[in-house]
């Protein structure tokens, strides 16, 4: 790591399935520093799953709750912060997480992506048929991608998250 690290927070962004939560944990653990998920700690303030509150409330209350819990982690100190992956695509909220902390952008290929969303349940942007879940990551990376590569890092997550929190340290 080089003596420049100074930073208080490191913000993991990139879309969903890239591996943020696990890259988040093991990152935290080699710093020595606490780990938050921003969907984690959303659903647990409003005692329903990101899922639910997509239902119930609709997702522009979920945004609103997102931008509101950034404002939040700004003030932490010794943090690893995996964000949701739509939280950086807004310009003003790409800009606070840019200052506020070392901004890693975690790139994954569409197709690992693919795999990854199609076994998990709690995504509420993703509830296509299996046969339009690749089109749709595919067409929504595109349009994010431009806010996601503002990262101050960039680091390819497809195989091993070991590895990718050794690259990210290197980095540092
Ligand atoms: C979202 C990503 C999810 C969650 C919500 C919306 C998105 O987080 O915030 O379902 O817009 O990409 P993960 O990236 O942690 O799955």
């Amino acid at each position: 790591m080089e003596n420049g690290f100074s930073a208080d927070r490191v913000y993991l962004i990139g879309y969903m399935g890239s591996g943020k939560s696990t890259v988040g944990k093991l990152l935290a653990e080699q710093l020595g520093w606490n780990f938050l998920d921003t969907d984690e700690a959303i659903s647990e303030l409003q005692g329903k799953s990101i899922s639910t509150i997509f239902e119930e409330d609709g997702e522009e209350r979920f945004r609103a709750l997102e931008k509101a819990f950034l404002s939040f982690t700004t003030e932490l100190r010794r943090q690893v912060i995996a964000t949701g992956g739509g939280m950086p695509t807004t310009p003003e909220n790409l800009s606070t997480i840019l200052n506020s902390g070392i901004t890693i952008f975690l790139d994954c290929d569409s197709d690992t992506l693919g795999k990854r969303i199609s076994e998990s349940i709690d995504r509420p942007l993703h509830q296509q048929p299996t046969n339009q879940l690749q089109a749709s990551i595919e067409s929504n990376l595109k349009s994010r991608m431009s806010f996601y590569i503002e990262a101050h890092i960039t680091v390819e997550n497809s195989s091993s998250p070991d590895l990718t929190v050794q690259r990210i340290i290197d980095k540092l």
